[in-house]
């Protein structure tokens, strides 16, 4: 099992390209099988959930290969419609293939999917879509089995009781093809939407109102192939800013989705960064301590602050001076990373989904573990914050969704070794 080792105390300063989005990658890997043809996605992230996507695609007969952030996948030869179980377990996008698989053939089989533990995370508005689009749906020894009645999905009025971001990929990519019209209500408006959207239009799909909170779909029989190029990942780039911040440094973000990481930056500019854009760089210079946030940090869908940022931002906030207040109103168990926080020095009570986050003067270095995704991503802002050596590890979660994080990190002048 690898770990990441950090000496914390350093200031971190230089130039980082930002990753292509982890996010919008995965369904956009599983549009791809509604092409038929070849289609070559640039700015393609090399991380551990992108290859569980690929080895899903492969799977099912599809030919997908990797080499410096091109991801080039051909469905052509597509013949399986069952995703085995270890593979749905491996990452929760493996359920956005459903409605890929869908539109393509019809039928699929796949089981509940894997991901991080955030608390129960149901499918209930995904199934209860495709049932609207014209799909059975049974569910047998833990396998979802889901055929079109009348061989083909057909467009449907879909409102979501939440605008869950899953849910809204999955209709989408049962929708280009199916029979007639679809409309979304109550969508999600992520960037991540808006990028499978791009590039379903590059395939020649036909999709408007992406972005906002009604999406329109008009079927068409048939999509072609497209080279399209994946966002830059605004998560990423917040995590990236919140450790510099953390550290009393500066960073120039270049190739950074600056309009998508404000929500994120209007937040951070209230501990007394100075932030500046410029096109597609964010430029960010940080004073010796950072100042508490004084309004309550709200989790809310896009384009409210990220749900995903909430454990990066808390540490870059624990060794603030004052109290921080945090409400976590997406996922009911996101705060799995304040033990490793505490155990470091910090005081950070948790109350349902309130965090009451007082700053201290400062962390200590410690052996801890990283439990999920972005709790991992906080646990490595908070070690180059502290004072000594930390030792993570359960660093696969990070892995998930940082590119070698220890280089970008090296790259800034931090001391992070994979060991
Ligand atoms: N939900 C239901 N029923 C459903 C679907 C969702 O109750 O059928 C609930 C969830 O349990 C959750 C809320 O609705 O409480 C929001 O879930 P959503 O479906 O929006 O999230 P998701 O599609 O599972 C994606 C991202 C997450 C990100 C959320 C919210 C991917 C692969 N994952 O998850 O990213 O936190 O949207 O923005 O796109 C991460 O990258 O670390 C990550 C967890």
């Amino acid at each position: 099992m690898q770990k990441l080792i950090v000496n914390g105390g350093k200031r971190l300063r230089g130039e980082l390209k930002l990753q292509g989005c982890k996010n919008s990658s995965l369904p956009i890997m599983a549009g791809t099988i509604l092409c038929g043809e070849e289609c070559v996605l640039d700015n393609c992230p090399e991380l551990t959930d992108i290859y569980s996507a690929s080895r899903i695609l492969n799977g099912l007969g599809c030919k997908c290969r990797f080499s410096d952030n091109r991801a080039v996948v051909n469905s052509a030869d597509m013949n399986m419609t069952e995703i085995p179980e270890k593979l749905m377990r491996e990452m929760r996008s493996s359920i956005i293939f459903m409605g890929a698989i869908l539109g393509r053939t019809g039928e699929c089989t796949v089981s509940m999917p894997g991901g991080c533990e955030l608390g129960s995370r149901p499918i209930d508005m995904h199934i209860s879509a495709m049932r609207k689009m014209g799909i059975d749906v049974k569910e047998s020894y833990g396998k979802i089995i889901c055929r079109a009645v009348s061989g083909k999905a057909h467009g449907a009025k879909i409102s979501l009781p939440f605008p869950s971001v899953g849910a809204t990929e999955n209709i989408i990519l049962c929708a280009v093809t199916a029979d007639g019209e679809t409309i979304i209500n109550n969508s999600a408006r992520e960037p991540e939407i808006c990028d499978l959207c791009g590039f379903l239009r590059a395939c020649g799909a036909d999709i408007h109102g992406d972005g906002e909170s009604r999406i329109v779909i008009k079927g068409k029989n048939k999509l072609h192939g497209c080279e399209y190029r994946i966002m830059p990942d605004r998560i990423a780039g917040a995590t990236y800013l919140a450790m510099v911040a953390s550290t009393g440094g500066e960073i120039i973000l270049t190739d950074a989705c600056v309009a998508e990481i404000e929500p994120f930056i209007s937040v951070l500019e209230q501990t007394g960064c100075s932030i500046s854009t410029y096109d597609d760089r964010i430029y960010l210079r940080s004073g010796s301590r950072l100042k508490a946030v004084r309004d309550r940090i709200r989790t809310m869908p896009h384009p409210g602050f990220p749900t995903d940022a909430q454990a990066v931002l808390m540490s870059a906030l624990v060794n603030a001076d004052g109290t921080s207040i945090f409400e976590e109103n997406i996922f009911d168990c996101r705060y799995r990373h304040t033990s490793a926080l505490i155990k470091m020095g910090a005081d950070i009570q948790v109350l349902g989904k309130i965090a009451i986050v007082k700053g201290v003067p400062e962390l200590h270095g410690a052996n801890i573990e990283a439990t999920d995704l972005r709790g991992g991503a906080s646990m490595a802002v908070s070690a180059l914050t502290a004072e000594g050596t930390s030792e993570i590890s359960g660093i696969s979660h990070i892995d998930r969704g940082y590119e070698k994080i220890e280089n970008a990190v090296r790259l800034l002048g931090g001391d992070m070794q994979r060991v």
